[in-house]
């Protein structure tokens, strides 16, 4: 019997070393990676013309949106944009209308999903009303839970660390990481209240009211409940010198806890404000350029666990206001990512290594995705091929992303994603969609899988 699909004439990231080799898949997983000619028998032959095959990029931090919100991104959207950029799992936030923040809510959510995806979901909850209900969320599929400490979403208090603890512990109970936006609520809304008194409007009082300190508060009283819960806490978007070192200091110490960089805020400072202006707006904001050395170093050293997009879409209409505070932040990452990692590769200031492990084997280990986020026999054929010489320019307008702006429009970047398989099957050629919705599937917690 042959083999479904056999992939060849390529050159495979195995342990640091690209190899000269090639896949074989049946039944969307692995099952053999080998010389081309010890390869066996397939009904689909592909020839990769000696491009590089990579672990298809798991984004594990993206907002799909869909339901109330899905003039912003739905399903579809958002997961065509996830294939066009060869991310072939995303994991998606809670912060939805309605939020996901019970086993009834996260069910809904999931069940609409399932039909319309083109790559592999998994979702992030918020802390259910009551804390009883963890079980039953984890139960019904969530990787993770996700607390804002800027805002109130879901049903928990985020002000009471004792509420955060009792729900931290029965997280760690699950077995299932917690994923905090670290910025102290207090903090932005002292500062906020300042800039809109003094009549400011313009996006450096944005920055200005999001400083570094509210990063550094909200992960310090973190990682006190973390010394006592024991639970894995994830920092999602760490955006300051001041927050990361706060995170490596508990680090050294042991604690459980890992952390996440965004390509914005590698990649881009505060100056891009002044080009971009509200479309460059984001929580945490753009911060200076010894900021951006700072995530660089953490990076290069191996502090840094995770780069993800924070994929947050919105609308047009929500982003072209006069007044900053009436803005929406957010930016649309899906799409970018792996080129503008490329092009940090091409560049000599990233390895092919370090992007594998940032932006596939370490979120399948935190979010304890089993058998992805790896080219291994016997894991699934989630697979992205990147040409490491095509060059394009960034344009929003062509994104499949509802959300066409981006504050790296006209960046020229050199690699770029050419083939995307999720579970074995080819969804992305060359830019184009060739498979319909429900390609993808929803991903659970390895511990609950029946
Ligand atoms: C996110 C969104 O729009 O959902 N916005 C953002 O600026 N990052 C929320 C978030 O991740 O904090
Ligand atoms: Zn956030
Ligand atoms: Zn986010
Ligand atoms: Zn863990």
């Amino acid at each position: 019997m042959p083999v479904d699909t056999v992939l060849h004439n390529t050159k495979i990231c195995i342990r640091g070393n690209l190899v000269e080799a090639g896949l074989a898949i049946d039944k969307g997983k692995i099952v053999k990676i080998a010389k081309d000619t010890n390869l066996p028998p397939a009904s689909t032959k592909i020839n990769l013309k000696g491009h590089i095959t990579l672990p298809g990029i798991i984004d594990s931090h993206v907002h799909l949106r869909d339901q109330q919100l899905a003039y912003k991104e739905d399903f579809f959207t958002g997961t065509a944009a996830a294939a066009a950029g060869g991310v072939t799992l995303v994991v998606d936030m809670p912060n939805n209308k309605p939020v996901t923040m019970d086993s009834l809510s996260l069910k809904e959510r999931m069940k609409l999903a399932e039909k319309r995806v083109l790559v592999n979901v998994a979702f992030n909850s918020a802390f259910p009303k009551k804390l009883e209900e963890i079980t039953e969320v984890v139960k019904a599929g969530a990787v993770g839970f996700k607390v804002y400490l800027s805002n109130r979403i879901g049903g928990i208090d985020v002000d009471n660390d004792d509420l955060l603890f009792a729900a931290f512990r029965e997280a760690r109970e699950k077995g299932v990481p917690v994923a905090v936006h670290a910025e102290d609520r207090k903090i932005l809304e002292e500062q906020r209240n300042e800039m809109e008194k003094a009549g400011r409007i313009d996006t450096e009082a944005y920055v200005n009211a999001h400083p570094p300190e509210a990063e550094v508060q909200s992960i310090q009283r973190i990682i006190q409940i973390v010394k006592k819960s024991g639970v894995h806490v994830h920092f999602c978007h760490i955006s300051s010198a001041l927050g990361l070192n706060a995170i490596l200091m508990a680090k050294k110490t042991g604690l459980p806890v890992t952390c996440e960089a965004t390509p914005h805020n590698l990649l881009l400072s505060s100056e891009q404000y002044r080009h971009s202006g509200t479309f460059a707006l984001t929580d945490p904001p753009l911060r200076t350029r010894e900021d951006v050395s700072a995530l660089w170093s953490a990076l290069k050293h191996g502090f840094i666990n995770v780069i993800a997009s924070d994929h947050a879409p919105h609308s047009l209409e929500e982003k072209n206001v006069n007044s900053v505070w009436e803005a929406k932040p957010g930016i649309p990452g899906l799409e970018t990512t792996l080129s503008l990692l490329l092009t940090q590769v091409n560049e000599g200031r990233l390895s092919l290594t370090e992007l594998v492990r940032l932006t596939a084997e370490e979120p399948a280990k935190i979010f304890h995705l089993s058998a992805r986020g790896c080219l291994d026999e016997g894991s699934w054929a989630d697979i992205v091929v990147v040409d490491m010489k095509r060059e394009h320019v960034i344009d929003s307008s062509v994104f499949f992303s509802k959300a066409k702006y981006s504050p790296f429009d006209g960046m020229q970047v050199k690699g770029k994603p050419v083939k995307t398989f999720v579970n074995g099957l080819l969804v992305m050629d060359e830019g184009e969609i060739v498979t319909e919705p429900g390609t993808g599937q929803t991903v659970s917690n390895r511990f609950f899988l029946t």
